[in-house]
């Protein structure tokens, strides 16, 4: 870590009672926390966005099912909350898998002991998550450092996919932070509209780690990309089918055709837990469309005339063709197909 580097936020814990949140929406102005005691105001927060990150709204919505079953351990009261939380958002696979996860360990352990096996399985959760991003930041920094000799290494990313987003230090911004022990790095943060992520959270999250960056508007990579002002790209990940493509935030499909086009390094970090094995491709993601207002305004301020339509898609699908090589915590899959990605996922997959 750099000499003035503070360690990476804990954005969300659980103190055995209740869910604390930091509140991403308020981020980088305040640090509200938030202490959250049952499954709808889990989901309200994960619609909401007040938790967000693909392997974080897994592990928000696992605590959300336990404290659902902490007032009421019946069967009722498990699916309904159940229901309620896997659909807060429908892109990322972690919310599911978690949720699923959670739901069937209650299941098992029948009623008298339904509430403590769903705290017990999101805590497993939340500890398979954190030990899966140590392990993919280390493989990530070490690919990056082998493919890019010279420093510094200019970096760009999208989003947010740092402490804020994953259990542990993040995804592809962990990596980028585990890429500083290797050397010098500068990083390209895409601002990431229309939420802001990137200029909110990424620039809030490379503040404190200590790292060189600055801040772009998601039109101007490309040419930065073209101008070689970039040695390669990382991104992190919502949903990876069985072949390798790869739904992110939105955006991320643009960087990937340039990163082509000039010949450099786009890499996808994320836990196996966000690559869903049973999609045969990128087509059958569902792509979350969320309210115009998030396009049509700007911090509460329209920016656009009175009744204009807007489209949100909040997220993109990159085919896997495009992608140099996916880090994951079991591996680097490289080429990205259907063979390197079951690969992954070991025999049991
Ligand atoms: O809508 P968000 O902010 O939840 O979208 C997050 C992303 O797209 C991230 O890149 C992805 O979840 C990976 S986080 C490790």
């Amino acid at each position: 870590m750099p000499p003035h580097a503070e360690a990476p936020v804990r954005a969300l814990s659980w103190d055995g009672e209740q869910l604390l949140l930091l509140d991403q929406t308020m981020l980088p102005h305040e640090e509200r926390w938030l202490a959250l005691r049952d499954a709808e105001a889990v989901a309200v927060a994960i619609e909401r966005l007040a938790v967000r990150g693909a392997p974080n709204i897994g592990i928000a919505g696992a605590y959300g099912l336990a404290l659902a079953l902490t007032g009421r351990p019946d069967l009722g009261t498990l699916e309904s909350a159940w229901e309620r939380l896997r659909h807060a958002r429908p892109t990322a696979v972690n919310l599911a898998w978690a949720v699923d996860r959670v739901r069937d360990a209650a299941l098992a352990a029948g009623p008298a002991r339904m509430a403590a096996a769903a705290r017990a399985e999101a805590q497993a959760v939340h500890a398979l998550e954190d030990a899966a991003s140590a392990a993919l930041c280390t493989a990530g920094a070490t690919l990056l450092a082998e493919l890019l000799p010279r420093t510094p290494r200019r970096i760009l990313t999208h989003c947010n996919t740092g402490a804020l987003a994953t259990g542990g230090a993040g995804s592809a911004l962990g990596v980028i932070a585990a890429l500083a022990g290797h050397g010098p790095v500068e990083v390209l943060a895409c601002e990431t509209r229309p939420l802001l992520q990137g200029a909110r959270l990424t620039a809030w999250e490379l503040g404190r780690l200590g790292l060189p960056h600055a801040v772009l508007a998601d039109g101007a990579a490309a040419g930065l990309i073209a101008r070689g002002e970039v040695d390669a790209v990382i991104v992190g990940c919502d949903r990876v089918a069985a072949n390798g493509d790869t739904a992110n935030k939105v955006g991320t499909y643009a960087h990937a055709l340039a990163a082509a086009a000039a010949g450099i390094p786009f890499l996808v970090a994320g836990p196996t837990t966000t690559i869903d094995a049973a999609l045969p491709d990128g087509a059958g993601i569902v792509i979350e469309e969320r309210a115009a207002e998030e396009v049509t305004h700007l911090g509460g301020v329209a920016i656009t005339p009175p009744g204009t339509p807007a489209r949100n898609p909040a997220f993109d699908v990159t085919p896997a063709a495009l992608v140099t090589a996916l880090v994951t915590e079991a591996g680097v899959a490289s080429p990205v197909d259907r063979a390197t990605v079951a690969a992954l996922l070991g025999p049991s997959a």
